[in-house]
């Protein structure tokens, strides 16, 4: 327990200041920003969207490229942040493919993954032009070279791997069976598939096992792995690699046990794996790519909701809020979770140090599921309060049933240089 209020109050201290019994975050009183934007919303501080991309920027070799996946926070503020930085964009969709060009990404720095595309968005996307496409299927990839000969163009393409071992993540996309890319043990069948489609330009591959990783040496193991991959691959096209994207899961802390990833460890560890790759004539040009979302978005947002009511039963307390998992379902633990944690809490109308006391949090909706917090410590709440969830920047909103119960959607919030910018209104249940 003592571990878990370190980690909520660790956090807090990165994104508040207490002063005169209120929260501000970069000068503006929170309760303010709830006045007027009204609750529940969220709150994303732009500052630590830039300190994540510019923190991984500098542990990164120059020779890896960081393309934004923008499913972790698809808002076109959010990614221009991170366009405004110099990253690309990885997308899995035609509508994210529009979200990152109204974000000003060049459509070459694009790259669209994604299991099922249809032959629309990947017509609107060969149209409007884009970097490459990370092919998933057969059926795709006949679909893509049919498209192509229409448009009388030449698409650049990698091949997505679902690699032979699946390497300590979250939620686990590679080394088991799933629908994502295909297996590594088929690469010169596909390779060979690609090479027959004239207007095809095979470029490399790309592998991406899972999300959550806060090991470095997991995801260096997967590193190495797409490495001795990528050599397979140029010893099968009979030319060197010209994409090897590394893919995303860069973890981030969300429950007491766990521990910040080690950055220091992936910079030296990424070094000595770059610097070998390229080494050898099969990846001396390679650009390599990787693609996180969670770990450049989660620790900028906080979702902030209005005690409702708090209530005791049986002997457990219980405080109701305005908004749940119909607006967080990440922080209910019904987003593809093994076992449900609380994420971070913290009551912003109280100071952290105040009568603490522990409690059970719940949303406004008729589930049980709806709990976003089954045994939180915090300062004691009071109907009124604001209560504020952390590390929630990432798979918040974009992942969350926002109709279930008819509810307002809530505001979305962007601090920055002192002022906050209300980039997304909430919307309206009834009326
Ligand atoms: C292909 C692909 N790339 C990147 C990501 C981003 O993962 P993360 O947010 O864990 O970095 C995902 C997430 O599902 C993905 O499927």
């Amino acid at each position: 327990m003592k571990s878990k209020l370190e980690l909520s109050a660790r956090l807090a201290e990165t994104l508040f200041e207490y002063r005169n019994g209120t929260v501000l975050i970069h000068g503006l009183s929170v309760e303010d920003i709830a006045a007027r934007h009204g609750t529940p919303f969220y709150l994303y501080d732009s500052d630590v969207f830039v300190r994540q991309y510019q923190r991984l920027r500098r542990v990164l070799p120059e020779a890896i490229d960081i393309y934004y996946s923008i499913k972790a926070n698809p808002h076109p503020k959010v990614i221009s942040i991170f366009v405004g930085q110099g990253a690309g964009c990885e997308i899995a969709s035609g509508g994210e493919y529009a979200r990152a060009r109204s974000a000003g990404a060049a459509p070459e720095r694009i790259v669209f993954a994604g299991p099922a595309k249809g032959r629309e968005e990947l017509e609107y996307v060969v149209s409007h032009g884009i970097g490459e496409i990370h092919l998933e299927s057969f059926e795709e990839m006949e679909t893509l070279e049919r498209l192509a000969q229409q448009c009388n163009t030449t698409v650049d393409v990698s091949i997505r791997i679902n690699p032979s071992a699946a390497l300590g993540g979250g939620l686990l996309m590679g080394g088991q069976p799933t629908a994502f890319g295909f297996e590594e043990e088929t690469l010169r069948e596909v390779t060979q598939a690609v090479n027959n489609c004239t207007h095809l330009k095979l470029r490399g591959i790309h592998l991406y096992t899972g999300t959550q990783i806060l090991d470095a040496n997991s995801l260096l193991t997967h590193w190495q792995h797409a490495v001795v991959v990528g050599k397979q691959f140029a010893d099968l096209v009979g030319a060197p690699v010209q994409t090897l994207d590394l893919g995303g899961g860069l973890g981030i802390p969300y429950f007491a046990h766990e521990q910040e990833l080690d950055l220091d460890a992936l910079a030296n560890g990424a070094r000595t794996l770059i610097d070998s790759a390229q080494a050898d004539p099969k990846l001396a040009s390679c650009r390599f790519m990787v693609e996180p979302g969670r770990f450049l978005t989660g620790p900028a947002g906080i979702y902030v909701a209005r005690v409702r009511s708090v209530k005791a039963c049986r002997g457990t307390t219980f405080v109701v809020l305005d908004g749940g998992m119909n607006h967080h379902l990440a922080a209910s633990g019904n987003l593809g979770q093994v076992v449900r944690r609380d994420y971070p809490i913290v009551n912003l109308s109280r100071s952290n140090t105040a009568d603490p006391t522990t409690v059970v949090i719940v949303g406004p909706l008729c589930t049980p599921i709806d709990t976003l917090g089954r045994k939180v410590t915090l300062s004691r709440p009071h109907p009124g309060d604001l209560i504020g969830i952390l590390q929630s920047g990432a798979y918040g909103l974009t992942a969350s049933p926002l109709n279930f119960l008819s509810h307002p959607t809530p505001a979305e919030v962007l601090v920055r240089d002192g002022t906050c910018d209300g980039i997304t209104r909430r919307g309206v249940a009834f009326g």
